[in-house]
């Protein structure tokens, strides 16, 4: 359902009245403007341009997108002096023909790195890898990406520093470099710490400590991502909201970098008996897949309260929120059909496999609606 607003009456100088439309057409990107940003990830088939189905719905809906695999390390440099920007340039280009806030994800990341580099066990060695790599990535793109991910997932769920092979080559040396070298590399962009699980305590101590760290060195950082990985039932709103509160606190925009909402059960949400040793042994389960042939009606509803639930803290919290990025475009292509457990059929994101709104959308630009005439009404 589109709601019907943005129409305006204009009265002309002759004796007739013309009704035009002058605001724009309702979609995530316009309803939210004054609040953050919205975005998605977006895959090869929309960068290439031949989904143009999903194409259209980021173009209409979105004002900022993140390249959900192709600037990730494996992708860009597969070999230590071998660079490949094809399609990180065709990514720019997309961004840029619609105006949007383009972001880099992700420049230091432990996972899907280019095996060459995990190989290196001098620390001299990988600091003069990790110049070239953010020198030459952030040099590129300097001033055409808005916002880097300078580093990805640098912690653990207690959170203490992952024992990465950056790690456990440079200790958190490496972190201290990368955000200086993005910095120098590119001093307009924003410079982002992203990480999954940023609502826990412990994990929530641990980006305190990493931010004060790099600010009591004079180093910038700009921004955590909250990447948000979320289910029907978790994580409580309140530990979200005490995180957005403590990052805010230390000066930092934060964002919502990679949000989903799962709706099928995960291996860890199960009772100890019937955890399996290994994840490929729930493939096939149809109690781990249970809506195969359609998301029914009564779930539609239980993923809209739960995205209702979500907006509503996000748009409480809008002056310190930058942006809200979508893990995907549509259900059909989330990454949550093959993770954690492969073959499955997931309905995580707002738009269904054939690109229509889900009940979840209709619902939070209800939410937007409402909110925006109780402030009109002065409520
Ligand atoms: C995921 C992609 O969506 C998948 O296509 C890929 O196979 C694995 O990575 N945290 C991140 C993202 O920061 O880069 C990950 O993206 C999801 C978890």
């Amino acid at each position: 359902m589109f709601l019907s607003m943005g129409w305006l009456a204009v009265s002309c100088q002759q004796d007739t009245t013309v009704t035009k439309p002058v605001l724009e057409k309702p979609s995530l990107k316009n309803s939210f403007k004054k609040d953050f940003l919205m975005g998605a990830a977006v895959n090869d088939g929309h960068i290439n341009g031949t989904d143009t189905s999903s194409l259209k719905i980021i173009e209409r809906e979105f004002n900022t997108i993140t390249p959900e695999n192709i600037m990730k390390w494996m992708y860009l440099h597969p070999q230590p002096d071998s660079f490949y920007f094809d399609m990180a340039d065709k990514y720019v280009a997309l961004g840029k023909k619609h105006d949007m806030h383009i972001v880099g994800h992700t420049l230091l990341w432990h996972s899907q790195i280019a095996p060459w580099m995990d190989e290196i066990k001098d620390p001299v060695e990988m600091a003069k890898q990790i110049e070239n790599h953010i020198n030459t990535i952030a040099g590129r793109y300097k001033g055409k990406i808005h916002t880097w991910d300078v580093l990805n997932e640098a912690l653990n769920e207690d959170g203490s520093y992952r024992t990465s092979n950056f790690y456990n080559v440079m200790g958190e040396s490496y972190i201290e470099l990368a955000f200086r070298l993005a910095a120098a590399a590119d001093p307009d962009a924003k410079l982002v710490y992203n990480d999954y699980n940023l609502w826990k305590p412990e994990k929530r101590e641990g980006v305190i400590r990493l931010v004060k760290n790099l600010q009591s060195k004079g180093i910038k950082i700009d921004g955590i991502g909250m990447q948000a990985h979320y289910s029907l039932v978790g994580p409580e709103i309140s530990d979200i909201e005490n995180s957005i509160i403590a990052y805010a606190k230390l000066g930092m925009e934060v964002s919502m970098t990679e949000l989903d909402v799962t709706a099928l059960p995960n291996p860890w949400d199960l009772d100890g008996a019937a955890v399996k040793q290994n994840y490929e042994e729930y493939e096939g389960d149809p109690v781990m897949n249970p809506y195969p042939n359609g998301f029914p009606d009564s779930m539609q509803v239980k993923m809209a309260d739960r995205y209702e639930d979500l907006f509503q803290l996000y748009l409480k919290y809008e002056k310190n929120i930058d942006r809200i990025t979508f893990w995907g475009v549509s259900n059909g292509q989330s990454w949550l059909n093959g993770w954690p457990i492969k073959g499955r059929t997931n309905y995580p994101l707002f738009f269904n496999r054939k690109n229509k709104p889900q009940v979840a959308y209709e619902r939070v630009m209800q939410l937007k609606e409402k909110k925006s005439k109780l402030e009109e009404a002065g409520k």
